[in-house]
């Protein structure tokens, strides 16, 4: 079976788990598991932040670095389809009282015009005050959509001018980052909290890393055992972090080039499904026209690939560590010659 639903469907490999099996551990909520500390501060340092917390999830650490930015009553401001606003289960509402407003974008690209348009700082008692805006790099649902950096940085100038927060899902900036050559901290010093994921591109089984200052890391300490996040030897996960951010950054651009290998191939038999120059990184996404996406997704796993039916008219194919070129090319022609019966 090849299995393109996300990179969050891979096997940590035999290295990872004697990483894993070798970590020296302590005691996390005493501070005290070496390993946990060694990834916080080196992914800090990574992104040009004082200090880290590893969190068991993306959805965690964007829950807490939105928090931090935003008090109950205020609104964060987003795209769409950011994956905070549609995949963390209203976990920024219930149980921070926070609510979300949302511009449209293509692809899930960040609008610096249309931010400008829709915040409200300091409302007062007339409209909700925007206390943040959050931005998703690369962009999940968008198709791996890769913010441009002047974007970037003309919304971190916006947010200054405002004095509101900016929070960046960097769930895969890894991906990024590699597809730019821009460095991590640069990315990183444009916002005040940053949520970087190791259990997708990375491979890692479990774990996501918020950085920020170190006040507002010991805030987000307490924030996070308040929602039953605090563990204990948490070392054992931790280490197959630092063994991702060793071993497989890097190969990441196998990804992008197994991506464009497979929208090539579903464009060779549909050319409107998909656009291979749109494929930036390691997303792809197919708009199946009038044909529904579900039976065309049970067809290709009957068949040995899995996709994602993600809409009613969508399909979404990710690559990642557990396949190859191979068998991407061979997964896009079935998808594309299934498409096109
Ligand atoms: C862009 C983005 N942000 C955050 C998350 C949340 O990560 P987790 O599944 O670890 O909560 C995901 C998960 O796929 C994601 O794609």
């Amino acid at each position: 079976m090849i299995d393109l639903r996300s990179d969050t469907v891979t096997q940590p490999t035999q290295q990872m788990r004697e990483a894993m099996l070798a970590a020296p551990v302590g005691d996390d909520v005493y501070a005290e598991d070496p390993t946990v500390n060694e990834l916080e501060q080196r992914v800090a340092e990574l992104l040009g932040h004082e200090a880290g917390l590893f969190c068991a999830s993306g959805s965690m650490c964007n829950m807490l670095g939105v928090r931090l930015l935003v008090e109950p009553g205020q609104e964060v401001v987003c795209e769409v389809q950011a994956h905070i606003a549609r995949a963390e289960m209203g976990g920024h509402a219930a149980a921070h009282g926070l609510t979300m407003r949302t511009f449209p974008s293509t692809r899930g690209r960040l609008e610096p015009a249309e931010v400008a348009k829709i915040i409200s700082p300091s409302a007062g008692p007339y409209l909700v005050s925007t206390a943040a805006v959050a931005v998703e790099n690369t962009h999940n649902f968008g198709g791996g959509t890769i913010q441009p950096f002047d974007e970037l940085t003309a919304v971190a100038e916006l947010c200054r001018e405002h004095g509101i927060g900016y929070h960046l899902d960097g769930a895969r900036l890894w991906n990024a980052h590699i597809a730019t050559g821009v460095a991590l901290e640069a990315y990183g010093r444009l916002f005040d909290t940053v949520s970087v994921c190791f259990s997708k591109g990375l491979g890692a089984p479990v774990g996501s890393v918020l950085v920020s200052t170190a006040d507002n890391i010991a805030r987000a300490r307490v924030m996070r055992k308040r929602l039953g996040g605090g563990w204990r030897q948490a070392g054992v996960l931790a280490a197959a972090c630092v063994y991702a951010l060793d071993h497989h950054v890097e190969r990441l651009a196998d990804d992008h080039a197994a991506a464009q290998i497979f929208a090539e191939a579903v464009a060779g038999s549909v050319p409107t499904a998909v656009d291979p120059d749109n494929v930036e990184t390691n997303i792809v996404v197919i708009e199946t026209g009038t044909t529904p996406a579900a039976p065309i997704a049970t067809a290709a796993e009957e068949r040995g690939v899995k996709v994602s039916a993600l809409g009613p008219f969508m399909i979404r194919a990710v690559t990642h560590l557990d396949v190859t070129a191979d068998d991407c090319e061979w997964a896009g022609q079935l998808v594309g010659k299934l498409l096109a019966e």
